[in-house]
């Protein structure tokens, strides 16, 4: 991260000429609780490690110009006069633009970015470029920072401007998130618990190098799904406003209701959102392998009922659940691809990870990169 920081104002520096301020925002790994932050539920997610860095000072007119390191490109864009891109800079530009909806009147900027946030992963690459813009941005115009509102509006930025129909886990725990700890965000209320990583315990992320496409895909789908379920369900069960209103007894008593697969739809849902909390109470009980059975279960589900898994991240849960030291291992993020968490005995950590490597080479034929993970904070000044 210091390199990456030195990296982005040293470009700052040739290309601006000016001292900058850097700005971080991180990715993020689920433990668990997936697609239930937009049915108003439970998500346990942690901030990583992996960030994205913003360089930034304030320009005196009202144009924002950006480089990007790792696309090797330059955007520009008239706060103005906003225009959509269609590309990587949409992210940021999208967020200016709702930050100006919001009330925040922002000055010209000029930006250098870059990541090591895997791309298109499920590590949410598009949540940390959101929330560092945000952050560089805010702090180029002398306005404050202020965490959750500033989730809100990365949200609404992707909703509404890149079109992808995300819930707030993503943007809300890469503003957020606390160093050491998991969060348990109630995404109704948008009130968070921190949940302690015991020191023993490590996040190991494998991501299976199978690129997921999000937008405006098979997310949104199941976002419909769901909303379909909801519409169905409101006859029977009264004033209900999202899945999170749906226990799982409610639904197996309505279930002919639905069309079978809303009904499957709705049923990862509801009972994804109590394995959230049976995790929470595991992991701060200190019984790690309760955790480790609400993980395992977690990934059946999204495999079976909500069908967002693929064959090499089945494959990848699968080998982690059957080796020695891990508690649970399961898909995060929002599917189709991407990365596993497992929750893995420290001492395990190195043979573990040589098992999924080696395991996946000559099960799938590809290679997979394996990360231990720490938690750490959510979005800030880089002190340079
Ligand atoms: C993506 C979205 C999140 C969440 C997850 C699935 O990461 O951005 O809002 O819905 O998928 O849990």
């Amino acid at each position: 991260m210091r390199v990456l920081a030195r990296d982005v104002a040293q470009e700052f520096g040739c290309r601006f000429g000016r001292q900058p301020t850097v700005s971080r925002a991180p990715g993020r790994v689920n433990l668990i609780g997936e697609h239930t932050d937009y049915n108003d539920g439970f998500v346990m997610p942690a901030a990583l490690e992996f960030a994205t860095l913003v360089a930034a000072a304030p320009r005196p007119d009202r144009r924002i110009q950006v480089y990007s390191i790792i696309m090797g490109e330059s955007r520009a864009f008239d706060l103005d006069a906003p225009a959509e891109t269609g590309d990587w800079s949409d992210y940021l530009f999208g967020v200016a633009v709702m930050l100006e909806r919001s009330g925040r009147r922002l000055s010209g900027a000029d930006l250098v970015v870059s990541t090591d946030v895997p791309l298109g992963s499920g590590l949410s690459s598009s949540a940390a470029l959101e929330v560092s813009s945000a952050h560089a941005l805010l702090t180029a115009s002398g306005l404050p920072f202020e965490p959750i509102a500033v989730a809100k509006i990365c949200q609404k930025a992707e909703n509404d401007y890149v079109g992808m129909r995300c819930g707030i886990m993503d943007q809300y725990v890469s503003a957020c998130g606390v160093a050491g700890a998991a969060l348990l965000i109630d995404c109704r209320t948008l009130e968070s618990r921190n949940v302690p990583i015991a020191s023993n315990l490590r996040l190991l992320v494998a991501n299976s190098g199978v690129r997921h496409q999000h937008a405006g895909g098979e997310y949104n789908a199941r976002r419909e799904a769901c909303e379909e379920g909801v519409r169905l369900l409101k006859p029977a069960l009264g004033p209900i406003k999202a899945l999170r209103d749906v226990t799982p007894q409610a639904l197996e008593a309505n279930r002919k209701l639905l069309p079978h697969l809303i009904y499957r739809r709705c049923r990862h849902i509801v009972t994804e959102n109590a394995r959230v909390l049976e995790a929470e109470r595991a992991l701060i009980a200190g019984d790690f392998a309760a955790c480790g059975v609400a993980m395992n279960a977690s990934h059946a589900s999204m495999r079976d009922d909500f069908e967002i898994t693929c064959p090499e991240v089945d494959f990848l849960a699968e080998l982690a659940q059957a080796t020695p030291g891990v508690f649970g291992s399961r898909m995060t993020g929002g599917g189709f691809g991407g990365c596993t968490v497992s929750l893995v005995e420290a001492s395990a950590v190195k043979q573990v990870s040589q098992i999924l490597i080696d395991g996946y080479r000559v099960g799938c034929g590809r290679d997979a990169e394996v990360f231990d993970c720490s938690p750490s904070d959510g979005a800030g000044l880089i002190p340079l």
